[in-house]
């Protein structure tokens, strides 16, 4: 939800807390880029998936 409200110029959001990558799979969606940084490997392996599986043709999911 916080995506939308940035700057058109934005291409990349940062989400220090991606936990399972709601931020992430939003700016995918609105084409933007995200770096997601995650303490659990867990949070972060589902946010891989949840993004990729959204996506599975154009995400671009770099762990
Ligand atoms: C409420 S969730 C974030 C939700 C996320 N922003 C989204 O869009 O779905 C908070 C996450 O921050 C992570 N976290 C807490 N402390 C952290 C730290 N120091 N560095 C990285 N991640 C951290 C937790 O593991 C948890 O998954």
């Amino acid at each position: 939800m916080g995506v939308r409200i940035l700057n058109g110029d934005c291409r990349t959001v940062l989400d220090p807390f991606g936990g399972a990558g709601t931020t992430g799979l939003v700016a995918d969606r609105l084409q933007r880029n995200a770096v997601l940084i995650e303490l659990n490997p867990d949070y972060a392996e589902m946010a891989r998936g949840r993004i990729v599986g959204d996506s599975p043709l154009f995400a671009e999911v770099a762990t």
